[in-house]
């Protein structure tokens, strides 16, 4: 599965939001091939969480799907309820869900940014507090990980680059690079380390329209400087990374994934 090593993350229990498509499923199957039981959350599209399931299961590995919208509080603590009842408890978290509605920004209508807002850092602050809880309640077993617990924040480039006409999206991964930090800084001496994952231009669907057509895969590798667009294998490598020991001493830290888009290209000339 996905190259990983099997026995990094061995014995683990993780859940990955929004795992039944793009980051969110290749990361799933990343964890799994690492060794690492997988709830596999959905909010739509139950049968694609179910494919993800049986696709992780036909490789000789353990996945469940669940059920939660990452925005509402009941859900979130019965989701985490489900999976510390199959599994005991849970290790590693993986704050993926995230949605665009785009807008030019005097036309975004509250609807759009709240929708944003609920779930890229709502999500993440529900999902994070729950497993947070678990983690202290269980404390760190040495015989799993050094850690009481890793959560993996999926954020973004645009933690970083400003994006017109998506004002919404870009404030909400501002948002999870403070909110990562600050939850990092509270939690580390408890042993539980927190990161975040930037993913720079990677082929999901949620930007399809960004590399679907020559015309528009050419106008977006203008921005990449390492030419290639990202596949959602490059994320859920970095992910099994940061969920493993081997990034121990690594707390607070944005790792961006993204050939290069923070690298302001434009600059390559010039200046
Ligand atoms: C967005 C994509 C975009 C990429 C680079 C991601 O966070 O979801 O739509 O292609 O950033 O701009």
């Amino acid at each position: 599965m996905s190259g990983q090593q099997a026995d990094l993350l061995s014995g683990q229990r993780a859940i990955v939001t929004g795992a039944n498509s793009g980051i969110g499923e290749a990361v799933a199957k990343g964890l799994a091939g690492a060794g690492a039981k997988v709830a596999v959350n959905y909010v739509v599209n139950e049968a694609e969480a179910q494919r993800v399931v049986a696709e992780i299961e036909a490789l000789g590995g353990e996945a469940m799907a669940v059920y939660a919208d990452v925005s509402n509080e009941a859900d979130v603590e019965k989701m985490f309820e489900q999976v510390i009842g199959a599994w005991q408890s849970v290790d590693i978290l993986v704050n993926n869900a995230g949605i665009q509605r785009d807008a030019a920004f005097v036309d975004m209508s509250l609807d759009q940014w709240n929708k944003v807002m609920d779930v890229n850092l709502t999500g993440q602050f529900l999902c994070t507090r729950a497993a947070a809880r678990e983690f202290l309640r269980r404390g760190v077993d040495s015989s799993l990980s050094c850690a009481a617990g890793k959560v993996i924040c999926m954020s973004s480039v645009h933690e970083v680059i400003p994006w017109a006409g998506h004002v919404n999206y870009a404030a909400s991964k501002g948002g999870v690079m403070m909110f990562m930090q600050s939850v990092a800084q509270e939690l580390a001496h408890q042993k539980i380390r927190v990161n975040g994952i930037a993913p720079g231009a990677i082929k999901t669907p949620i930007n399809r329209s960004a590399w679907e057509t020559p015309e528009a895969a050419a106008s977006l590798l203008e921005l990449i400087p390492y030419e290639r667009i990202g596949e959602p294998d490059d994320i859920a490598k970095a992910t099994v990374w940061l969920a493993s020991d081997q990034s121990d001493y690594v707390t607070g830290t944005t790792l961006f994934v993204d050939g290069g888009m923070t690298l302001y290209p434009g600059f390559r000339e010039g200046g």
